[in-house]
């Protein structure tokens, strides 16, 4: 089994021994999985290359590590319990038995269907059991995911098809959302106009839409599975084969395919949820996030299914049918671990206390958030109102890249301060560098966070281009992992996350590269050229906010063009990518050298002008004045 940290005191001892001995400290916590081989090394690093092997020569089968390795003991106990959208629809719950009967029954549809080790398989799925049925199939037979979050467009979907060169495709008619209905397949359909290489279309009847099968390409799951075996032997896999492709946005247009490989990612994620979460047998523990996400992938299906554990996934939404969904939830199955995004905690507070006065909550026991920085004024209702003060918060800072979470209390032992992260997981080794590349020891210190030692979750490479993955995270900084953050660490040595200091924003939870949305917004025919910043946004944490080049304007005027350009975004990234607020300016502050001066354009979104710091290198300076002048915030000058 993983071993488990009791107490502060075992949490130190831990990370001391982490920190002189990895590879002892990683051996030890590989010990306890099933292996058909074990490894020749624990690892072998170079941040230069970079090239990261993790149990080099071990082999196994992550899916053999959650069902064979528990069925004896825990076959018959809950794996999964599904909550549907609609609160009148019956729970579906499967066993750990019944879970690896359908990935068997899956896995086999998929080798018939030719899939074979290695082939990547993308996933455009509702959040429905088949989803985690269809990502342990893949892993079973050693092909590798590559699941699609089900709110991307068909644009963003072919994408990442064609980037992973995968040959099928797995979705369902339709996903429920609220009381909405995302046309899932005919999204998919649009996608495959430009993927010419999709053979196969596997389709889930969830909604019973009218959708239309294209004869000798699409099947109907219930029929593809018919008569499959319910076993099905697990490929033997390299430690370091890869498991799965998730993509992400970074500074550039172009999402970036980061791939996890299976015998340190299945270490990482096991041992981390374990610790962060404090599970015990039995526990029922509910992550909100979208699998479609890493935070689903890691702690959603991997780490709780890796642990025994009870895992909870919720097809619906936090607002519907009320905003009381969540507690309903919490409270109908008892939930004991809660993990969530700050996003939806502030978007709970603004729709009122009526919503959770009536709520029992008594059952939770630990409350997480992910995917932002959590205000103090958000963590403060999450502690008194949800965790009636009883609960500790775990305010968990790790990225898609990171595999699991990396800096995080240990709930009940390490003590929480809000808006801290406070301090990292035994194996993690942060470190905060100035912008000359000097690492800034002791506390008290602000800087960009990076890593200077290997963990075994972390990504081993950009899917098709590894000098993108060596430029984009180990050249900024010498022999040190970059994360993107800015990182803080307070006198007690705790670490507080400051937010992206690159071309990341985080909106609700949800990564954007802003040339991604530029790009997006640059399709639409009247634009000219435009520039993506982030600004504070109460409930989102960061708005978007674009400042736009027209030529000329259409027939419906600004607002018409506002709103077709919120289209455009819609069309070729997904709705949760369209901006807050759209500035129509006369032109963008620009270099003599063309560079587009982001800082300025931060600094109105952000409606503080009053120190704008150098400008004289500015092509134009009045262009700063106009569009203070019409700038949609109100803008301190
Ligand atoms: O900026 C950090 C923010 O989310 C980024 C990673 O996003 P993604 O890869 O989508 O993964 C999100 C879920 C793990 C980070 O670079 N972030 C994540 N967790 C926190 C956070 N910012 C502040 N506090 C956190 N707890």
């Amino acid at each position: 089994m993983v071993p488990k940290i009791h107490s502060l005191g075992g949490y130190i001892h831990e990370y001391q021994k982490s920190v002189t001995n990895p590879e002892a400290f990683w051996a030890e916590v590989a010990e306890g999985f099933y292996w058909h081989k074990r490894c020749d090394t624990v690892l072998e690093w170079d941040f230069k290359g970079p090239s990261i092997k993790w149990f080099a020569g071990g082999k196994l089968n992550i899916t053999e590590n959650i069902f064979e390795r528990n069925l004896y003991t825990i076959g018959n106990q809950p794996a999964l319990i599904w909550e549907p959208n609609n609160p009148n629809e019956k729970t579906r719950l499967l066993t750990y038995f019944e879970l690896y009967k359908e990935v068997n029954k899956f896995a086999n549809t998929l080798k018939q269907l030719n899939v074979k080790k290695g082939d990547r398989v993308a996933i455009y799925m509702p959040m429905i059991p088949e989803l985690t049925i269809a990502m342990l199939a893949c892993a079973r037979i050693g092909a590798v995911h590559s699941v699609v979050f089900a709110g991307f467009s068909a644009n963003s979907l072919s994408d990442r098809i064609i980037d992973a060169d995968a040959k099928i495709v797995l979705t369902a008619d339709g996903g429920f959302r609220g009381d909405k209905i995302t046309p899932l397949k005919n999204i998919v359909d649009e996608a495959l106009e430009t993927c010419p290489d999709v053979e196969k279309v596997i389709v889930y009847q969830r909604t019973n839409s009218k959708i239309n099968m294209v004869e000798g390409r699409d099947i109907w799951w219930h029929k593809a599975i018919e008569g499959m075996l319910e076993e099905c032997p697990a490929e033997e896999m390299d430690a370091e084969d890869n498991l799965f492709i998730l993509y992400t946005s970074g500074s550039t247009g172009k999402p970036k395919g980061i791939v996890h490989t299976t015998a340190g990612y299945m270490v990482y994620t096991a041992y981390t949820f374990l610790n962060v979460f404090q599970y015990n047998a039995g526990d029922v523990y509910f992550c909100t996030a979208d699998i479609g996400w890493v935070t689903g992938h890691s702690y959603i299906v991997y780490g709780p299914l890796l642990n025994g554990a009870q895992t909870l996934m919720f097809e619906g939404i936090p607002t519907w049918p009320d905003a009381g969904r969540f507690w309903d939830v919490v409270d109908k199955h008892k939930v004991n671990q809660f993990y969530t995004a700050p996003t939806a905690i502030r978007s709970l507070i603004a729709l009122g206390m009526e919503h959770i006065t009536n709520k029992d909550l008594s059952s939770l026991k630990v409350l997480g958030t992910v995917g932002e920085p959590i205000n103090e004024e958000a963590w403060h209702w999450y502690h008194d109102h949800i965790g009636r003060n009883r609960c500790p918060i775990v305010d968990t800072w790790w990225q898609t890249e990171t595999g699991g979470v990396m800096i995080s209390p240990i709930p009940g032992i390490i003590p929480t301060k809000p808006s801290f992260a406070t301090l990292p997981l035994p194996g993690i080794q942060p470190v905060i560098v100035n912008g000359d590349n000097k690492e800034l020891t002791g506390n008290s210190v602000k800087g960009n966070l990076c890593i200077k030692f290997p963990w075994p979750g972390m990504a081993r490479t950009i899917w098709g281009d590894h000098e993108r993955f060596r430029k984009t995270y180990f050249s900024t900084f010498k022999n040190l992992y970059f994360t993107g953050d800015g990182a803080q660490r307070d006198e007690d040595g705790y670490y507080r996350i400051l937010g992206r200091v690159d071309d990341v924003i985080n909106v609700s939870g949800h990564r954007l590269g802003t040339a991604e949305i530029e790009n997006a917004i640059n399709s639409h025919p009247l634009v000219n050229e435009s520039a993506v910043v982030g600004y504070p946004h109460s409930i989102k944490g960061q708005g978007i906010y674009a400042f736009v080049v027209c030529g000329e304007l259409s027939t419906g005027g600004e607002e018409g063009i506002r709103k077709s350009i919120k289209m455009a975004v819609t069309n070729m990234i997904g709705p949760f990518a369209r901006p807050d607020l759209i500035q129509l300016v006369p032109g963008l502050p620009k270099t003599r050298s063309g560079k587009i001066m982001r800082r300025i354009l931060r600094k109105v979104a952000e409606g503080d002008a009053s120190n704008l710091g150098d400008i004289t290198t500015l092509l134009d300076e009045e262009v700063v004045d106009k569009i203070i002048d019409g700038a949609l915030v109100p803008v301190k000058r």
